[in-house]
Order: structure tokens, then sequence, then C-alpha cells
């Protein structure tokens, strides 16, 4: 039994710990693809190409089940996958839908028609590639009704962190916060749309002040999972081993999750 967590790059290592801390009986298959990041600036065809490699080659790994823990894959990629790629005995989720339901105070899956609800200002913070698909705002629609949603790219934050640069990240996630707050003066919620933001969610709650939510998905995602997979048992796969993938340097992979997760990490090729 294996599930597979899916990552443009290390951004996905705060699902994955979530998700371990959450079911610890269950093997997981993380996969960095750390040579191609970051997947913010590319365009949708090529995150579909290799959101699709990737995925083959965790449900190679034993997984029948593969979290798309990136926001950028889940928006521009996995509705086309679902549509007409993911084989009849496999199953593709993404990060957008848990994230959705708790905003909006759904039950995980529940699929009852769009209502009012409480929350009416939210300013979401994900990448460029994200902000461009509209696919929160399109899963928003199919749940809650009369929702303002004010999107801000956040250009240069992944790249930042990707490379260690903790100081221009906290730069740019203030300048970022303070593009926004231009546009909505007072959301009541924010989104980290984009999973290497949690690293800066205080930094994050800082610039928004403390009356803004601010929603981080990895303990949703993992809730969300944990559920599933009560439902849906049959969806943990045949591998019994977990293991950390990466199309980039295992050497440079590991090392960099290390510091990330403050534990031993090591990454082999993918
Ligand atoms: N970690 C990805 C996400 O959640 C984006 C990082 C990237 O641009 O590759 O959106």
């Amino acid at each position: 039994m294996a599930v597979g967590v899916f990552d443009s790059g290390l951004g996905g290592l705060t699902v994955l710990d979530a998700v371990v801390k959450r079911l610890p009986e269950v093997p997981f298959v993380y996969f960095g693809d750390n040579a191609h990041a970051p997947y913010g600036v590319r365009d949708a065809d090529d995150i579909y190409d290799l959101t699709t490699a990737a995925v083959t080659r965790m449900f190679d790994a034993g997984c029948d089940l593969a979290i798309i823990a990136c926001n950028t894959a889940s928006a521009a990629a996995l509705r086309r996958m679902q549509e007409g790629w993911v084989p009849r005995d496999k199953r593709v989720l993404g990060v957008f839908v848990p994230l959705i339901e708790a905003l909006t105070e759904r039950q995980w899956g529940d699929n009852s028609p769009p209502r009012e609800v409480a929350v009416k200002h939210v300013a979401l913070f994900a990448t460029p590639a994200t902000v461009a698909s509209r696919a929160f705002q399109r899963e928003l629609a199919f749940r809650a009704i009369g929702v303002d949603v004010e999107a801000q790219a956040c250009g240069g934050v992944v790249d930042a962190i990707e490379d260690g640069d903790m100081i221009l990240a906290e730069a740019l996630v203030r300048s970022h916060v303070d593009a926004l707050k231009r546009k909505m003066p007072t959301p009541e919620a924010a989104i980290l749309g984009c999973t290497h933001y949690p690293l800066m969610q205080e930094i994050f709650q800082d610039a928004l002040g403390p009356d803004v939510a601010v929603y981080s998905q990895a303990n949703l995602v993992a809730d969300s999972l944990a559920d599933y997979l009560s439902r849906k048992p049959e969806f943990i796969g045949s591998g019994r081993e977990s293991m950390f993938l990466t199309t980039g340097n295992p050497a440079k992979v590991s090392n960099a999750a290390t510091q990330f997760l403050r534990r031993k990490i090591t990454f082999v090729s993918a």
C-alpha cells in the first residue's frame, strides 16, 4: 500500500509531512520534479506533460492514488487528466477542493449545489500559472455564491525559497501582500495557494494583520485524504515502501529537503 504525493519541487514536503503525521501506517512515494521547477511560469501543456510523466512513475512504484500537492499542476493539468488520462483503477486528486470545502464550511466530498457562505472577501496568493488558470475561482463557484476573490500572482517567491534565500522571499511576500491590499483592502480570509507558502505563513499573517484568517493546505489535505481512504480503502495501492524520488540531483535535493523538513530525507533518482 502506497500513496503518491507529487510536487514540482520541495514545496510538497509541507503536504507530505502533514499526511505522514495523519496516516503513519501508510507508505508514501514523494515525487519532486526539481529538474523542471518552477512550474509557475510554464504553460498549461508543458505542466500537463510533466505532471502525467511524474504520476506514471508513482503508479509504477505501486501507488493507485496520487495527490497532486502542487497547486500549479492541480490548476493547469488535473481536470484534463481526470477527464481522459487517469486509468480506471487509479485516482488522482488535487489540493484545491479540500481547501475550498474548508473555506465554505462543507463536509469533505459534499457535492450539493452552491450556497451563500460566511466569508465574502477572499485573497488568493498563488503562482502566476495558478492565477492565470482561474481554477480556484471555478471550483469555488461550484460550492459558494457571492464570494469576491482577488488573486495575487506571487512571482519570484518559489524561486527564492528553492534557492534558500529567505530574506528575498520575505521581501517579495510583503510586497505581494501590499499589492493585494491595494486591490482588496480588507479581505476576511487569505488562501496560501502554493505548497511553498506555508514556509512563509508567519510573514503572510504579519503582513495581512491579525484579522485575516490565513488558510494553508497541508493539514486540510491530510484530513481530506484520511477521509477519502476511509471511504475508499481499495485505493491504497500495492506499494510497501516509502520513497523520495526526484528528477533533480539527488544529493543536492536531499540536502535542501533535510533543511526544509529539519529531518534527514534521502532522495533517489526518479
Ligand atoms: N509548489 C507549486 C504550487 O503549489 C508551485 C511551485 C512552482 O512554481 O513550481 O503551486
